[in-house]
């Protein structure tokens, strides 16, 4: 039998009465002869024209009728995107990494793994202690609290790949504290999400609001859908030449998550521009916009001093201005780098890739459960 109390604990747990906040109202109410409470005329039905993506007042625990139909979607679209880790067979990643990967392509590989999972650590913070809290509509939270455990997913995926390798793990994940160029990206991260991160916003001053906005617009397009979705594309040069398959087979199904990640974020940021009458600022967002840029740039130079095989630096920071656009023109914004080009004109292919090719012979013989995706 369960023990719901601690279910690793087998002891039974003596049957106790239940403490006064635990009864419930009619239990309370019989008990305290509580006329008063017996007598309260029924809450008003909740209106799905009266919910807000922030600073509604309505019923936060009634899930319908929906506001926002397409939050529910995304939750059951996020739903048929199913695996774990030990799904992927690492056996050849274990040979190439020590026997067919150069000193430059290791340098390459290791360091994605270290930007990245630091990131989703980050990601999971910010959606999970930060952002969620700050949404009126259940249906937001519900997708957000699938998100929030994704990206645990992914931080488990990494660490399977790093076990799976035998890298040194105390060297790996504390590249993120002695790596500028790795440091300063997770920096303005951090810094950027500050505001979403502070549980005493008021939300109703329009201050206060502006500056979540775009906190939230951060996260949702250079964070998630710019540097995440561009994070993946040196693996996959790898995974293209028939290196470190497995791993590019983790992150493709992480980066399956990421695309409707930095999708759901810039529809709710879009949702609060229109429902609060509300636009960033034109130069807060040039300045967002370049401070990303130059960061990318020095996180490639260090990633790449030298091109490997099928990718380099030039490459990764084209495909961050032609990503960041893509961002952009989803937001109904200005595109911030006029002219980019699809340096990777393969990256889109690689995300959509179908597992029933079963292109990389491993044990796993669905790639979703459930009808086919929508990703845009
Ligand atoms: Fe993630
Ligand atoms: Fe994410």
């Amino acid at each position: 039998m369960l023990n719901w109390d601690d279910p690793l604990n087998a002891a039974p747990v003596a049957s106790r009465p239940l403490p006064e906040s635990m009864a419930s109202a009619p239990q309370r109410a019989a008990a305290s002869g509580d006329e008063e409470q017996k007598a309260r005329p029924p809450l008003a039905p909740v209106r799905a024209e009266d919910k807000r993506v922030v600073g509604g007042m309505g019923d936060i625990n009634q899930l319908a009728p929906f506001r926002y139909p397409w939050a529910w979607q995304y939750f059951l679209n996020a739903n048929k995107n199913h695996w774990t880790p030990l799904d992927i067979n690492m056996n050849q990643d274990v040979h190439d990494y020590h026997h067919k990967l150069t000193l430059e392509e290791k340098h390459v590989y290791e360091n994605v793994l270290a930007y990245l999972t630091t990131s989703d650590i980050l990601a999971m913070r910010n959606i999970g202690l930060a952002v969620m809290e700050k949404m009126t509509a259940p249906e937001l939270q519900v997708y957000q609290a699938r998100q929030v455990y994704e990206e645990a997913l992914h931080t488990w995926t990494y660490q399977h790949c790093i076990e799976s390798i035998g890298l040194d793990q105390g060297e790996i994940y504390n590249r993120y504290r002695v790596v500028p160029a790795i440091h300063h990206k997770i920096e303005i991260a951090n810094r950027r999400m500050q505001t979403a991160l502070r549980a005493d916003i008021d939300l109703r001053q329009r201050d206060a609001l502006a500056e979540f906005l775009m906190s939230y617009l951060f996260f949702a397009a250079v964070f998630e859908g710019s540097w995440f979705y561009n994070g993946f594309s040196p693996i996959f040069s790898l995974q293209r030449r028939g290196l470190m398959k497995g791993t590019a087979e983790q992150l493709q199904y992480i980066m399956r998550d990421e695309v409707l990640h930095a999708g759901f974020g810039i529809r709710v940021v879009r949702q609060i521009m229109l429902e609060e009458d509300i636009a960033p600022d034109a130069a807060a967002l040039r300045e967002m916009w370049e401070e990303a840029e130059a960061a990318e740039r020095a996180y490639a130079d260090y990633l790449l001093p030298e091109p490997i095989l099928g990718y380099s630096a030039e490459d990764h920071i084209q495909q961050f201005r032609f990503v960041a656009n893509r961002r952009a023109k989803q937001l109904g914004l200005a595109e911030p780098f006029a002219g980019a080009v699809n340096a990777l004109p393969w990256l889109d292919e690689q995300a959509n890739m179908r597992k029933e090719k079963n292109f990389f012979e491993t044990r796993v013989t669905e790639y979703q459960t459930g009808g086919g995706l929508n990703w845009e």
